[in-house]
């Protein structure tokens, strides 16, 4: 990748998956203030919240009082989960505009995730999209496991390939290949996204990496090499799910910036803004942020 290389998007989704797994339980006006503080800070993508069943997640099951208190920056989208039909009428009910599916590359992992097999959360899909498409919203999804399962172990890469393209033809723009336990390296990324980019065009896909071996960064530089142009992270590197065993945050969507504009790559975002809100955040969460530029500003401060 060269420094006159195009475009890199980065979709925040530390008010989801950043707060889905923290043990802190943030009031739902601090919520409000972190997606708000985010949309000043020119991310373009902000994945506000979830909503999946709050027995199961209960971190998020303020999931419509916090999008109904944000301010919808224009021109920006702010996507959130949904595993079913009723997560999708609750969305829309709450006003969100574009929503997202997410399934896995391991039946073992989705089976404690969402309580079905890979089939029938892409079953579960269809009406979804369908919904979705008489609606006017757009459909995001996510793969994870993509290179390891806490349970299942080793992924073949082709069981990712078959279930990447599945959500691509049901009609999901783009699809997020997740670590979701990060545990992938460079070589194995890079192998991994070129083969589901021979099914699934590369403008259709982005990447999804959870730090818990600190190979995020690295795993991201060889997928943008390889040609992907959109990267998730999450502003203090928080994140994880709880029914991924051992899963720890996402990449510090500071440090993903800062790489990017070390390597001369436009991302439309103001790094200082985002080391604002990664900072305040950590206050908020009573922890040390797990963003190293973060970190790095604080002490030089
Ligand atoms: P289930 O128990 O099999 O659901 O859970 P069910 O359809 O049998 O329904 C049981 C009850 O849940 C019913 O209520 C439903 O109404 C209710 P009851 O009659 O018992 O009172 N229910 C709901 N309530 C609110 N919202 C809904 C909803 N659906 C059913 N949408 C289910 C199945 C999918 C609901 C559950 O397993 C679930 O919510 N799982 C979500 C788990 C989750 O959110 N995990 C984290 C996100 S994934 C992730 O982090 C990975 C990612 O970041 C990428 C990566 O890192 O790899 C995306
Ligand atoms: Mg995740």
């Amino acid at each position: 990748m060269t420094s006159s290389a195009s475009f890199v998007r980065i979709v925040e989704v530390g008010a989801r998956d950043g707060l889905q797994n923290e043990k802190t339980l943030l009031p739902t006006a601090t919520k409000i203030e972190l997606i708000d503080r985010l949309s000043a800070t020119g991310l373009k993508t902000i994945e506000a919240t979830s909503f999946v069943s709050p027995k199961w997640i209960p971190q998020l099951a303020d999931a419509a009082e916090v999008f109904a208190g944000i301010h919808q920056a224009p021109g920006v989208s702010y996507p959130v989960l949904v595993p079913n039909l009723e997560g999708y009428a609750r969305a829309r009910a709450a006003g969100a505009g574009e929503v997202a599916v997410f399934t896995a590359a391991s039946e073992a992992f989705n089976r404690r995730n969402i309580n079905a097999s890979i089939d029938e959360s892409i079953e579960r899909f269809a009406p979804v999209v369908a919904q979705a498409r008489a609606d006017g919203v757009a459909v995001r999804s996510y793969v994870s496991t993509v290179l390891g399962c806490p349970y299942q172990g080793e992924v073949p890469v082709r069981d990712v390939v078959r279930v990447a393209r599945r959500l691509h033809e049901l009609g999901c723009y783009e699809v997020s290949l997740g670590d979701t336990i990060g545990i992938g390296t460079p070589a194995k990324a890079r192998a991994m996204l070129h083969a589901v980019a021979q099914e699934v065009p590369m403008t259709a896909l982005a990447v999804h990496f959870h730090n818990t071996y600190g190979q995020a960064l690295a795993n991201i530089l060889a997928c943008l090499e390889e040609g992907v142009r959109v990267v998730d992270s999450a502003v203090s590197g928080t994140g994880g799910c709880p029914y991924a065993k051992g899963a720890t945050g996402n990449v510090a969507s500071e440090d993903v910036v800062y790489m990017l504009q070390g390597m001369g790559v436009p991302t439309g975002i103001d790094l200082d803004r985002l080391v604002a809100v990664g900072a305040w955040l950590a206050g908020q969460l009573h922890k040390p942020t797990s963003s190293r530029v973060t970190q790095a500003r604080i002490n030089m401060a």
